[in-house]
């Protein structure tokens, strides 16, 4: 008789307790544990037949595998390196309603490969209306709702796609095990299935995943680990742009960034998307400064805003949106120190105009540059852009790409560009004031000549 036994998962960091706790003792997250039944009785690696294995030498192994499928989108091409690799797990993450589903229905339509679209989230009607709206027809694309893991792999090992989408994984369950879908252990099983599938017959699965409110996907990031590649589909539902970037990519940079458009009809490519997120061209406004995001043809700008104003409470408030909070409460804190400006009294704003969220380390300057100018109610001079991380000491670092940025950001009209010194060599002549700087003070004294 198989032997049932019940642990406790924590649905933020997958930490498998015996017993229940109000808070997990692995990532401190209150309330996360979720009992689960697990089947012991059963091998959780059905694939372990033992029998001696063949590895082979590096240079006898042959590329094949990885002649990638091309996608009708560049801007999604881009992002993966340069097109789907065959047998790879690509998770599509994203907010709901920004656009996910649209994205991965308007690739699958217009490919000439035969693609099995699972939704467990929508009926087949709803999905044909969707694809009736972005007006594209294919035969090739065959749409199957279904929620169960093992009804889904049976149906694609029957009818052998070039292409499988899954929509979303948080729908899919598996009736090996008892609890709800969504949790856990149902996201890791069904994904170990799929991933089995996909290496074996060398298929590539599209996985789209819902993002909790923290942004991570929803659920596991053990779910992160398994896939070869995350995306993330993003933008502010208010705006028309959104951006898809890799968050990590086992096929290529993950510093690419695909730039689209929402517009009635479904999403179209955007080709110059250089200042897409300015709110106005240079804003002559006090607390406003340029950064840059991503590299080369695709370095996006950036427009920074701060608002320093005296504190109500006892306790200032710190408030980032679009930056991580904590890398803000630090940038203060060296600001505050090695410049010496009083932001103790103060509550500070900080806002990434377009409604992105960024994690580019070079930023910072731009952070920096913004604070400062908000303090003392300062304009910065206009087309001045500010590329660096800064760091604890208040010592401006390099950034990666460095000219391929200023050259993107001159192109785009910028005419004074602050660098790290040490990033000096790696910049050649320009067309344009470059204002190398080693650190803050040194910044300080140069922001507003
Ligand atoms: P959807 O792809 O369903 O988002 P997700 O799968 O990420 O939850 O997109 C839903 C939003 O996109 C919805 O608010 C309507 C909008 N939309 C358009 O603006 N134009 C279109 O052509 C389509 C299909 C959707
Ligand atoms: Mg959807």
């Amino acid at each position: 008789m198989t032997k049932i036994k019940t642990v406790f998962v924590c649905q933020n960091c997958g930490y498998i307790s015996p017993k229940w706790s109000g808070k997990c003792s692995n990532c401190d997250t209150w309330n996360s544990l979720l009992e689960e039944v697990q089947d012991t009785g059963k091998s959780q690696n059905k694939n372990t037949d033992v029998i001696k294995g063949n590895p082979t030498p590096i240079k006898e192994i042959t590329e094949k595998n990885f002649s990638r499928i091309i996608l009708p989108f560049s801007e999604f091409n881009r992002v993966l390196g340069g097109g789907l690799v065959p047998g790879s797990l690509v998770l599509v993450g994203g907010e709901p309603g920004i656009g996910k589903s649209t994205l991965i229905l308007q690739t699958a339509l217009q490919i000439n490969k035969k693609i099995i679209y699972i939704s467990g989230e929508e009926s087949d009607g709803q999905i044909k209306l969707r694809a009736d709206r972005v007006g594209i027809s294919n035969d090739n694309c065959l749409i199957y709702t279904e929620n169960n893991i093992e009804k889904i792999i049976a149906t694609i090992e029957f009818s052998k796609p070039d292409m499988v989408i899954i929509d979303s994984i948080q729908t899919v369950y598996s009736h090996e095990l008892t609890s709800a879908s969504g949790t856990i252990s149902q996201i890791k099983e069904a994904t170990r299935q799929l991933q089995l599938f996909a290496k074996k017959n060398n298929i590539p699965i599209i996985l789209i995943g819902h993002i909790n409110k923290e942004g991570d996907i929803a659920g596991p990031m053990v779910l992160e680990h398994i896939v070869d590649t995350v995306l993330q589909f993003e933008g502010d539902s208010n705006y028309f742009y959104r951006l898809l970037r890799p968050k990590k990519n086992r096929f290529g940079s993950t510093y690419e960034i695909g730039v689209f458009e929402m517009k009635s009809d479904g999403l179209t490519e955007v080709q110059d998307p250089g200042n897409i997120l300015l709110s106005a061209e240079n804003t002559q406004l006090s607390g406003v400064a340029y950064g840059t995001l991503g590299e080369g043809a695709r370095t996006l700008m950036l427009e920074v805003q701060a608002l320093s104003s005296n504190a109500v409470y006892s306790s200032p408030q710190r408030s980032a949106t679009g930056f991580d909070n904590r890398r803000f409460q630090m940038l203060l804190a060296v600001i505050e120190k090695r410049l010496g400006l009083r932001l103790a009294q103060k509550d500070v704003f900080l806002n990434i105009a377009g409604g992105i969220k960024v994690n580019d380390p070079a930023v910072d300057l731009s952070v920096v540059a913004s604070v400062v100018s908000s303090y003392f109610d300062k304009i910065i001079k206009e087309n001045t852009c500010f590329i660096g991380e800064v760091g604890l000491s208040g010592q401006i670092r390099p950034v990666a790409h460095i000219d391929k940025r200023v050259n993107e950001v001159i192109r785009l009209g910028f005419q004074k560009i602050f660098i790290a010194s040490s990033q000096k060599k790696d910049v050649n002549k320009k067309n344009a004031e470059i204002i190398s700087v080693s650190d803050i003070n040194q910044f300080a004294t140069k922001l507003f000549k």
